[in-house]
């Protein structure tokens, strides 16, 4: 049976053919472990080394602030964790936004159960924080900000850099969720004017379970779990040295072939918008217009229940809802809410997300597909209310 076509990139994404060619000696030869000095351990060693100088190019950082974590969640709970340890005796006030990934809220929502204080500021229409809003929550104990680069349902980028230039002026570190970013667009950490930065291998077309945290150096973390020195003593264990490998190969290729993939997953994106829109009546775009990762296209239909859309696709179309509606009541993602896209419109938002591998053919497949099924409910919703 032909597979749906995959349109939920932001989710996960496949392996790239050139990861899995980098990760097979080490699933069928190189099983040594990197820190063995004899023959075995050595190729591991060397490993796991490249790939740190690949993550840290992609990022224009120095080898030794890459830390290898098991994902984007790891990532972000160190950050955010090892920094509310380490300056606690500096202030106990975080600022954020209220549309990060639960990776961040529910980091947050732990440290306010334990003493910290988090201001948790508001987005636009369009899902941008504001540069003011972020100066003014600023008080005497704030230690540390931690806004995303993008957002993983609307694509919204926010202005990090302007932010980092605050943060810098202010002596306060900063954090940020790339997890989305990576891939689709630069990611520099001097550019950002970051101090912290977490990266998923799973979104860049490495394997699920792999990440990296990025450190400036002189940025001082605890570690959160205790052992052996692995990853400078912070990320102590065996390293995973087969993914690390597959995450690093994923770095190498995000920065080689960034322009081209960059403008390949917008066009596919655009003519998916643009068809969607010349076939279906009541259509909104989520998010901003051009400050948007250029594979994200969140998209509301007036009226409709993202998850009956969902139900008439699902054989051909792979996609995620902005909102889940049960028989008494519709839950719009926290993401939309803070946006305040208005209900009618929210509640039929689909995420669809465009990658290396989409096709024009595709699109235009799920462009009918889409279409046919909007239509379809449409046409019922509105014979059932006249
Ligand atoms: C913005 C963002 N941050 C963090 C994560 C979590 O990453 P992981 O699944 O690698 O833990 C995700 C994954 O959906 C994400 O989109």
């Amino acid at each position: 049976m032909k597979k749906p076509i995959y349109l939920d990139y932001n989710a996960t994404t496949p392996h790239d053919p050139e990861v899995i060619a980098a990760m097979r000696p080490f699933l069928e030869d190189e099983f040594g472990n990197p820190s063995s000095s004899h023959g075995y351990g050595i190729p591991s060693h060397k490993a796991v080394m490249q790939a740190r100088r690949q993550v840290a190019s992609l990022l224009n950082c120095r080898p030794e602030e890459i830390i290898f974590t098991s994902g984007g969640t790891e990532s972000n709970n160190q950050a955010l964790k090892g920094v509310a340890e380490a300056y606690r005796d500096k202030g106990n006030h975080m600022i954020t936004s209220q549309i990060e990934h639960p990776a961040i809220l529910q980091v947050c929502a732990y440290l306010e159960e334990n003493g910290w204080e988090v201001t948790y500021l508001p987005v636009d229409n369009q899902g941008r924080v504001s540069v003011s809003d972020v100066a003014d929550a600023i008080k005497a104990n704030t230690i540390l900000i931690t806004i995303m680069h993008a957002n993983n349902e609307v694509g919204t980028i926010q202005p990090i850099s302007e932010i980092g230039e605050i943060a810098k002026s202010r002596g306060i570190l900063l954090h940020t969720d790339a997890a989305q970013s990576i891939g689709k667009i630069p990611c520099e950490v001097d550019t950002l004017g970051v101090d912290l930065l977490s990266v998923a291998g799973h979104k860049v077309y490495a394997p699920k379970g792999v990440g990296a945290l990025y450190i400036r150096d002189g940025v001082k973390l605890p570690n959160l779990m205790h052992g052996a020195g692995q990853e400078a003593g912070l990320r102590p264990g065996t390293e995973n040295v087969l993914e690390i490998v597959g995450l690093g190969k994923a770095c190498e290729i995000a920065k080689r072939d960034l322009a081209n993939n960059r403008l390949h997953m917008q066009q596919m994106r655009d003519r998916l918008l643009e068809g969607i829109k010349k076939e279906c009546a009541q259509v909104k775009l989520n998010g901003h217009p051009d400050q948007r990762l250029p594979n994200t296209l969140s998209i509301s239909f007036r009226d409709l229940e993202a998850n009956r859309i969902l139900e008439e696709i699902g054989l051909e179309v792979a996609a995620s809802a902005g909102a889940a509606c049960h028989s008494d009541k519709v839950e719009v993602s926290q993401v939309l809410k803070a946006m305040e896209v208005p209900l009618e419109w929210a509640k039929g938002t689909l995420r669809l997300t465009t990658g290396r591998m989409t096709t024009a053919a595709d699109i235009d497949e799920a462009v009918q597909v889409i279409s046919d099924a909007v239509n379809k409910l449409s046409r019922s919703t509105f014979k059932t209310r006249s």
